[in-house]
């Protein structure tokens, strides 16, 4: 996919990849120790036990690690080389498979799955609930009949009110210095969020990315749309601004 009407500058790269080298080099350091994933884990597990699984939007394996502890195997999908190479880099367990390419088209995959998951709201990074209809049929086609896929997606209720704040500075407890967020919705609900990490005596990393901000009621509209039946929806609690989406593929 080229630039669209939605992309800020330095958003998505020419093939349309969002998560390009500046964003991958910090995920490890930055993003995912603020988000452990033993919470994901422990919902997807009843799932994913010795089934084989999808991840759509695998990055840098933070979730797909410890799932393949429990899973017979985990294919990954993920648009960008950065995130899967740093996830190369550190040693892909031997039951798990790594595939290039982008969840708004069909997916390149061999067979069913028994499970499918998408954590971090990677199948948010979207721009219309179209484009995010078409994605999730994307997923359920490549699905066992009655599998299920948990969905972690952007809660409205989190996001909204850092809309209304703009532009915030954090200290970061796990990688020392501080990130500002600048935080904006367009009026077609697409979010974009610039993050610019600043430590003492280390250059500078600043990316952007965007997301479609939707209500819970649309997301569940667009699962019910791509051929899901939503089985339960979990707020977003505490530190985690995602709700949780488990849906079950219609036969
Ligand atoms: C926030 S990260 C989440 C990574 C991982 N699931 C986790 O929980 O740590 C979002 C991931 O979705 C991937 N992604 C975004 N748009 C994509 C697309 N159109 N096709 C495939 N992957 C995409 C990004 O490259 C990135 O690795």
């Amino acid at each position: 996919m080229t630039q669209d009407v939605h992309d800020a500058p330095g958003v998505r790269d020419g093939r349309g990849v969002q998560y390009g080298t500046a964003v991958a080099s910090v995920y490890d350091s930055l993003i995912a120790p603020a988000m452990p994933a033993e919470v994901a884990v422990d919902r997807l597990r009843p799932y994913v036990a010795g089934a084989r699984v999808l991840e759509v939007g695998v990055g840098t394996g933070r979730v797909a690690v410890p799932v393949a502890a429990l899973a017979r195997e985990v294919v990954g999908v993920d648009n960008s080389r950065p995130m899967l190479a740093e996830f190369r880099a550190k040693g892909v367990p031997a039951n798990v498979s790594l595939v290039e390419a982008d969840f708004r088209r069909p997916l390149p995959l061999q067979g069913r799955f028994g499970a499918a998951y998408s954590t971090m709201g990677s199948l948010a990074c979207v721009h219309s609930r179209e484009e995010l209809t078409a994605a999730l049929a994307h997923v359920r086609e490549v699905l066992e009949p009655g599998a299920t896929l948990s969905l972690e997606y952007y809660s409205t209720a989190v996001y909204r009110p850092l809309v209304d704040l703009g532009t915030v500075t954090v200290p970061m407890p796990h990688h020392g210095g501080t990130t500002t967020f600048t935080t904006t919705v367009d009026d077609a609900d697409v979010l974009t969020m610039g993050t610019l990490v600043e430590k003492e005596g280390e250059a500078p990393v600043e990316f952007a990315e965007q997301v479609l901000l939707i209500e819970r009621d649309e997301v569940e509209a667009c699962l019910v749309r791509a051929g899901f039946a939503v089985q339960e929806v979990v707020p977003a609690e505490e530190l985690l601004p995602y709700d949780w989406y488990t849906a079950r593929g219609v036969a």
